[in-house]
């Protein structure tokens, strides 16, 4: 097994393991440390099927399953498609997955540990995926930023109708978009800043998607504040832009990362991927 780094700011690519066999417990403690070390962590030319990808991803906890519900795979509830092909008119996986920077499941009580995503299609032209780290984007706060930011509180929901810096996609509109509020009806409460519980750094853990409000700050003043913080967490420099290969395993750190789907994938050209997402704790 061999770990390289792909940039600067975060991610590795391990070499040399086949994920869709058993991994030994010496050398998986090896793929957590590197996973702690790099945030992502990239398995190339992998040939998953959805029990070997859950099999895989159940060694890093318990599985989610995604409230889209109609997205998920039939006989294995905990992988949800996401994809832009079309069946009939209509899309057979979330199509709009990640068009904003945020955190999996932070509109949770206990938001994702980390997401799988395996690629079984990609498109030749589009379809990266970036990461931001927010170790570095907490660390380089300027100390007057962190002082303020000390103990705040930040409220998240899933439904983009109460979050004025997110899009409603064409095929949600009307009717559709309604359904958000009962997909997921209780915001969460998190921490502006929270604590890593493996490595005990600090990160910043407010997104552009799923945060609309400090608690306890004036609405105009909350609203200057996440803007500020939002600018800030994806700065180039905190970046790294994955393009996509068929058969790559990504997985990542929901905890200290902040991640977006680049889209501009030609009209004619399928991206197609199986998610499975880890479960995690209560951010401290
Ligand atoms: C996601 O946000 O889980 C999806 C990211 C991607 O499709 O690139």
């Amino acid at each position: 097994m061999q770990i390289n780094r792909l940039s600067d700011a975060l991610g590795a690519e391990i070499a040399g393991l086949d994920l869709s066999a058993p991994v030994d417990d010496a050398t998986f403690e090896q793929v957590r440390e590197a996973f702690h070390a790099h945030q992502v962590i990239v398995f190339r030319d992998q040939r998953l099927t959805p029990e070997q990808q859950i099999a895989a991803s159940r060694r890093f906890g318990e599985l989610e399953i995604h409230i889209s519900t109609r997205f998920l795979l039939a006989d294995h509830p905990e992988v949800l498609v996401l994809s832009n092909r079309k069946v009939n008119g209509e899309y057979v996986g979330v199509e709009n997955a990640g068009d904003h920077w945020h955190s999996d499941l932070s509109y949770k009580t206990n938001p994702s540990l980390g997401s799988l995503l395996y690629a079984l299609e990609v498109p030749e032209i589009g379809g990266d995926t970036e990461w931001a780290n927010q170790y570095m984007a907490y660390d380089s706060l300027p100390q007057a930023t962190k002082d303020r930011v000390a103990g705040l509180r930040a409220r998240h929901t899933f439904n983009r109708l109460r979050n004025p810096r997110v899009s409603i996609p064409e095929h949600h509109k009307g009717e559709a978009a309604q359904r958000y509020a009962t997909l997921s009806p209780d915001d969460a409460i998190h921490p502006v800043v929270r604590i890593h519980p493996a490595t005990g750094r600090k990160a910043l853990f407010v997104s552009p998607r799923f945060t609309i409000g400090i608690e306890d700050v004036p609405e105009a003043e909350g609203q200057a504040l996440l803007d500020e913080l939002f600018a800030h967490a994806t700065r180039p420099e905190f970046i790294y832009r994955h393009r996509w290969r068929q058969g790559d395993l990504l997985f990542w750190d929901n905890r200290c990362l902040l991640h977006l789907a680049c889209r501009g994938i030609p009209p004619d050209q399928i991206r197609h991927m199986h998610r499975t997402t880890v479960a995690g704790d209560i951010p401290y």
